[in-house]
């Protein structure tokens, strides 16, 4: 055998130098990458292919110089959607709030082990913070709790599993879950994943606002409960991915209490918008959940990987995910903090906890509740705009922040002029929509979730959405 070498080069471990070096490159980089933003396209895939063909060659026995390799990323991030700038209102836009990188910084570096409390009980009790402030938001008591998740559709099927496994049992293969034609699709995967197959599954049809009916789920709960089913939970949208409806959450909780469902309230998009004021309103009786997903990837402009459950008695979310090991009998069990492993499927797993709590402390709540108000008035702007315009058709007035909408041309196939309409406004390269379908039909939406989106990119798109329907109607 080989002894060590005693003075071995060991690149795994930069000198300081090398370490401030590689570090005020990469500050340069990302200073100059979000001060280029608003001037950056809003997609572009010039080129992409070197891009992908370079990074497609596998890594050398040899290490490169960090200028080479960043230059790489540089262009990785030029060469796609557009996500973190102020022109990006597709899907659901994400964020990337610098402190929020610099979070992920620290955490990296330090590289404590948060899911359990005791290796590091000061960054057990940051996650543990972030919970309770989020668990105060929504009114929840105090017997409730979570876990910070990777996104939305982990929260959701956790919170599946929970249900599942409170309600049904170990033969849970005759329950019924309900949710809204309008619900994201990450609600039936997950049903799926949880165990349950199409057989177990009801789409509750929407009223013409596209919300959910709740007389429709009512009327389903009564027959399958006839035909002897076990009807166990139902799933409401607190902003829908396609319109941003809010279903109404509080006849939904009526009937999840009469029925013994348990309540579940989709969050991802819309549950931030509890923050401001007319939020708050719009989703009166989201205090009555058993369970709440929230993505603070979307309504606290977080980078991607940043999702939560909140569950009313955290208890159950436990009993549902708890196994013990024998490996892990050195550490000390659930205290004061909760040992996160408990309430979620993961084990080792990254401090998301520290991405959410310091841009809280540094920006402070207000930050955020003046920034989501931003975005609601914004979509107030651009729906009226359009409404205003002749030969658009806004049928579903915004609850939140998307506006779908679509243009009806004086002449040809509407389905062709919407999608060559997309094409033109996304060509502008300034502002990048997506579509979806509703009845059947092709629409496009504009949702407005970026903290960098500001008046100036509002009213640019309303010019360009104008001006690409006039050309094309001409
Ligand atoms: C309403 C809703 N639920 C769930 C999800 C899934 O969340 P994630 O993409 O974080 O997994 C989304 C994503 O857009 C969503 O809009």
């Amino acid at each position: 055998m080989q002894e060590p070498a005693a003075e071995a080069r060991y690149p795994l471990e930069p000198s300081p130098e090398e370490m401030r070096s590689i570090g005020e490159a990469a500050l340069a980089f990302v200073v100059r990458f979000i001060q280029d933003l608003p001037s950056a396209p809003a997609v572009d895939f010039d080129g992409v292919e070197e891009v992908v063909a370079a990074i497609r060659r596998p890594p050398g026995d040899e290490g490169r110089a960090f200028q080479d390799v960043l230059d790489l990323v540089g262009q990785g991030a030029a060469q796609a959607f557009n996500t973190t700038g102020p022109g990006y209102l597709a899907f659901i836009p994400g964020g990337g709030l610098y402190a929020a990188a610099v979070a992920d910084f620290l955490a990296c570096s330090v590289n404590r082990f948060v899911n359990i409390w005791s290796p590091a009980p000061a960054f057990a009790q940051v996650e543990w913070t972030v919970i309770r402030w989020l668990c105060d938001l929504f009114g929840l008591p105090p017997g409730s709790g979570g876990v910070l998740t990777s996104g939305g559709s982990m929260a959701n099927f956790s919170a599946i599993v929970t249900a599942r496994r409170t309600l049904l049992g170990e033969e849970f293969l005759d329950g019924t879950l309900y949710y809204s034609d309008q619900a994201h699709a990450s609600v039936p995967k997950a049903a799926v994943l949880a165990g349950f197959s199409q057989r177990n599954l009801r789409v509750v049809p929407t009223t013409s606002d596209l919300a959910l009916d709740v007389e429709a789920l009512a009327e389903l709960v009564q027959k399958d409960r006839a035909d002897g089913r076990r009807p166990f939970m139902v799933i409401a949208s607190a902003g829908t991915t396609n319109t941003g409806k809010v279903d109404p959450l509080g006849d939904v909780a009526d009937v999840a209490r009469a029925e013994g469902l348990w309540l579940h309230a989709d969050g991802a998009y819309g549950g931030f918008f509890q923050l401001t004021g007319e939020g708050r309103e719009l989703l009166g009786g989201i205090e009555q959940a058993d369970s709440i997903t929230l993505d603070p990837h979307k309504g606290m402009f977080l980078p991607y990987g940043t999702g939560s459950l909140l569950v009313r008695e955290r208890r159950l979310l436990r009993e549902a995910h708890m196994l013990g090991a024998e490996y892990l009998q050195d550490l000390a069990p659930e205290g004061e903090i909760p040992n996160f492993s408990d309430y979620s499927p993961e084990l080792s797993r990254d401090f998301r906890g520290l991405r959410v709590w310091l841009p809280l402390m540094l920006h402070g709540v207000g930050a955020f509740r003046d920034a989501l108000q931003e975005k609601l008035d914004l979509t107030r702007m651009l729906y009226e705009g359009l409404r205003r315009s002749p030969g658009f058709e806004l049928p579903w007035p915004p609850d939140l922040t998307v506006v779908p909408f679509r243009y009806q041309p004086r002449t040809g196939d509407p389905e062709t002029f919407n999608r060559r309409l997309l094409e033109e406004i996304n060509g502008s390269r300034r502002v990048f929509l997506s579509s979806t379908m509703i009845d059947g039909r092709f629409v496009i939406r504009a949702c407005i979730v970026s903290f960098r989106t500001h008046r100036d990119r509002i009213e640019e798109a309303l010019d360009i959405i104008r001006g690409a329907a006039a050309t094309l109607d001409e």
